[in-house]
Parts: structure tokens; C-alpha cells; sequence
């Protein structure tokens, strides 16, 4: 597989050049051109750490996650006041970690990004089961979330317990979210867990429904190397089986798929931080990308903070995108979302999808992982089940590695992929 997408990634980048990422970063970003740019802000604190969970995450105390908070606000005002005017932003997401955990000074974060961004869709926060009550969510509410996603992982106990994670409990989470209603109730689930079937999944799919959410994102298991998971493996066959009966009992109920992982039952629901065509990211590990780079900011809270008191950006590694390079970017992001629409990619890059990927794209309509329909291109089951295989290897190899350097060397000199 790694030499079919070495390959790959030479043949859509026209380049034997590798994506390289080095210790150097701008001081100063330049977004002020990046129209669709979304914001997000990366919270590392959980009061229990879940052995199968990759991101960059510790655990909480008030005094680590208010003096982070400090830090985080002195971020946005370093990157802020670069701008000459503000700056109009499609959304703001709050991801981490447990952003929850902070809810007491989402405001204060939210009044600093409003100084310098004008945020047109929503603003969208995770939280655990946990802090699903009735005084955390009006403090949420409050502070102005309007897309609120908990991280259910299942109703079930068996697989909760093979996660390490609690029961939830189902009719006091029902009556907290009919209380306190938000535009979007979104809920996480993992499939592909051991001897999970399509009933069982049927079932969580009908509860998150039922219990006041309006969005469901459900992620196939990752078992990242350097987590200490027990969760078996399930096999590549069956999960395939899983993957098709969950869209196909999706699309029967009706149920609209916004990106390749989520589901709604209404089309103003909408939960995604990551179809966007640029973003900025505050905090630890965040990722920001802009037209010509891709940063990732330190994981370490120390050095984070380190950096930020000397007023240098906590940027770990940026690599710098040839066109071509950029154009494979975007086009893996926007397949995330299920279709391509030429007329973006047109607006983006200035050159029309057919002159720069027309032979890529007529090959795979030939091999059934695409249609195109009404000017625009859907991914197929087929399409999408092997984007799903290409994203999982793509995850495994890269990110994976990745992130592994980054969770023991806060500023790592290069990486090359
Ligand atoms: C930051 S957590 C969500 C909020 C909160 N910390 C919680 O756990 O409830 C983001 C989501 O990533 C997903 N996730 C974490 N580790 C995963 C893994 N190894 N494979 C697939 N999904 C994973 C889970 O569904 C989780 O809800
Ligand atoms: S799954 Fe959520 S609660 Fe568990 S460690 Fe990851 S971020 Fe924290």
C-alpha cells in the first residue's frame, strides 16, 4: 500500500518532491486573502484520559487549564493584531481535549476572537457525556455556542466498556438537551468495534435521534501505535459490510449525509471543523492551513506557553505547498465532504478542475468511486468506502508518525513524507 501511495501522491502532485515539513514559521500569517476560513481552538484538558484516543490531550486541574486559558487569549491577540481590519470567518470550533472543561471562560476566549473576526456561521463546542447538565449548557449557551457535539462513542455498555468508558445515562441526557436547545446537537460514535453489528449501530443511530440530537458523526476505530488501546482490530472485509449498511440505512431513513463520516435528520444541523477551504488554529497542536502552507502548533502546554511569553506564534512544523501539492490538499478535504464541485475548485486555484485533473477525474468515474450529476461529483459507495481505506492508511502513516514526534519533541527539526 505505502508504494501505491507514494505513487499516487507523485502522479496528482506532478512532483518527486515528498511533503516536507520543517522547524521554521512565519511570525506573521497570511490569511487576509483566504476567503472561507474557519477558526478553531484547540482545549487539551479531560478529567479521565481514554487509552484509545490519539489527541493531544492531559489531565485536567482548574489551575493547568485556567493558566493555559491565559495563554490561549495572548495567542489569539498576537495573531489578531496582525490585521489591519476584521476579518469575516465562516465558524469557530472549540475541539480538544474536553473544551467543555473551560466553559466558565469561553466568553472571555469569544470576546478576544470577536475583537479581531466576524463569525458568520455558529460557533461549535465538544463536550463529554459528563458535563452534559443543565448549568454547564446555559453557561454555553450564554457565551454564545450555537453547535454543541458530545462524545457518546455508544449507548451500549459492552462497548463502552471495551472503550473504558462509563454507561450513559440515556433519560437524564434526554431531559438536559430538550431543556436547553441548540441549533446543532451533534454525537459522536465509534464502529467498527469488536463483534459490533449493523443492529447495534442501528440502534445508537435511533437513540441519538430520539434523545434531542439533530447530527451524528459516526468514525470507523483508528488504533493509532502509540496509544496504549486494547480494542481489537476488526477486519477490512467486515468493516467494508458495516460502512455500506450504515450509509444505506442512512440514506432509507432519509438521513442527509454532509461528509463522509455524518449524518442529519434536518438540513440546517451542521457540525464540521474540517471542509473548510482554510483555517486558523489557536492552542496546543493546533493545525492551520492557508493557501500556500500548512502549519501545526507545538503539543507541549510548557513550550506553548514558552513561545507565547516571548511572543512568537508556538508554530512546531509548517510545510510550504507547491500548486500542486495544494490543489491534492484541497481536493482530499473536499471529498471529505462527499462531492467536488468543479466551480469551487475553480474559484480557488483560478484554473478549471478539467484542464488541471480532467483524465483523474473521467478514470474515476470509469472505476465506479464517482458519479457526476447536475455539474458536480458524488462519491459512490464504492468511492466512499475506499476513500474511507485511503484516509484510514493515510492516518496510519502519516499522522500516526506524526504525531508520535510531536507528543515527545515539542519543536521536532523535520519531517518528510
Ligand atoms: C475530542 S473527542 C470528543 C469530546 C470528549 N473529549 C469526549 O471524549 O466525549 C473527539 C472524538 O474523537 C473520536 N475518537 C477518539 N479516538 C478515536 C479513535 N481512536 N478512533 C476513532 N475515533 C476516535 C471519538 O468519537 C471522540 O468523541
Ligand atoms: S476521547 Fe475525549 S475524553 Fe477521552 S481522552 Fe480523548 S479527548 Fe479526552
Amino acid at each position: 500500500m505505502s508504494y501505491i501511495t507514494t505513487l499516487t501522491r507523485m502522479w496528482l502532485t506532478r512532483t518527486f518532491k515528498p511533503f516536507t515539513f520543517t522547524n521554521d514559521y512565519d511570525y506573521r500569517l497570511n490569511f487576509d486573502d483566504c476567503e472561507n476560513l474557519g477558526l478553531y481552538v484547540h482545549i487539551p484538558f479531560c478529567k479521565k484520559l481514554c487509552a484509545f484516543c490519539p489527541y493531544c490531550k492531559e489531565v485536567y486541574t482548574y489551575e493547568k487549564c485556567d493558566d493555559y486559558i491565559d495563554y490561549l487569549i495572548k495567542e489569539i491577540h498576537l495573531v489578531g493584531s496582525q490585521m489591519s481590519e476584521k476579518k469575516q470567518v465562516t465558524s469557530l470550533y472549540f475541539g480538544g481535549g474536553t473544551p467543555a472543561l473551560a466553559a466558565y471562560r469561553l466568553y472571555e476566549i469569544i470576546a478576544a476572537i470577536n475583537e479581531y473576526f466576524i463569525i458568520s456561521e455558529g460557533i461549535g463546542l465538544e463536550l463529554h457525556p459528563d458535563n452534559v447538565n443543565k448549568e454547564t449548557l446555559l453557561v454555553l449557551k450564554e457565551s454564545g455556542i450555537s453547535k454543541i457535539s458530545i462524545g457518546i462513542q455508544s449507548f451500549q455498555k459492552k462497548f463502552l466498556s471495551v472503550l473504558g468508558r462509563k454507561e450513559v445515562d440515556f433519560v437524564q441526557l434526554s431531559e438536559v438537551l430538550k431543556r436547553t436547545p441548540f441549533e446543532t446537537v451533534s454525537m459522536d460514535f465509534i464502529f467498527a468495534l469488536p463483534n459490533q453489528t449493523i443492529e447495534d449501530l442501528k440502534a445508537d443511530i435511533e437513540m441519538a435521534f430520539s434523545s434531542g440530537a439533530n447530527h451524528i458523526a459516526i468514525y470507523p476505530f483508528i488504533n493509532f501505535s502509540f496509544t496504549d488501546s486494547t480494542v481489537q482490530v476488526m477486519g477490512k472485509k467486515e468493516k467494508r459490510v458495516l460502512l455500506d449498511e450504515i450509509t444505506r440505512y442512512c440514506q432509507t431513513k432519509r438521513y442527509i449525509r454532509d461528509s463522509i463520516w455524518t449524518f442529519s435528520n434536518s438540513e440546517h444541523a451542521k457540525y464540521s471543523s474540517m471542509t473548510r477551504d482554510n483555517f486558523l488554529g489557536f492552542g496546543c497542536s493546533a493545525t492551520t492551513l492557508l493557501i500556500n502552507q500548512f502549519k501545526v502548533n507545538t503539543f507541549s502546554v510548557e513550550d506553548y506557553q514558552k513561545r507565547i511569553d516571548g511572543k512568537e506564534l508556538p508554530t512546531s512544523l509548517t510545510t510550504r505547498f507547491t500548486k500542486r501539492q495544494r490543489m491534492m490538499y484541497f481536493l482530499f478535504w473536499t471529498s471529505y465532504s462527499t462531492k467536488v464541485n468543479p466551480d469551487d475548485f475553480e474559484k480557488f486555484f483560478h484554473v478549471p478542475l478539467k484542464k488541471m485533473y480532467g483524465f483523474e477525474f473521467w478514470i474515476a468515474q470509469k472505476l465506479g468511486f464517482i458519479i457526476k450529476e447536475n455539474g458536480i461529483y458524488f462519491m459512490t459507495l464504492k468511492g466512499a468506502f475506499y476513500y474511507h481505506y485511503y484516509e484510514n492508511y493515510y492516518t496510519l502513516s502519516y499522522i500516526d508518525q506524526m504525531w508520535d514526534v510531536m507528543r515527545k519533541e515539542a519543536f521536532p527539526d523535520k519531517i518528510s513524507f
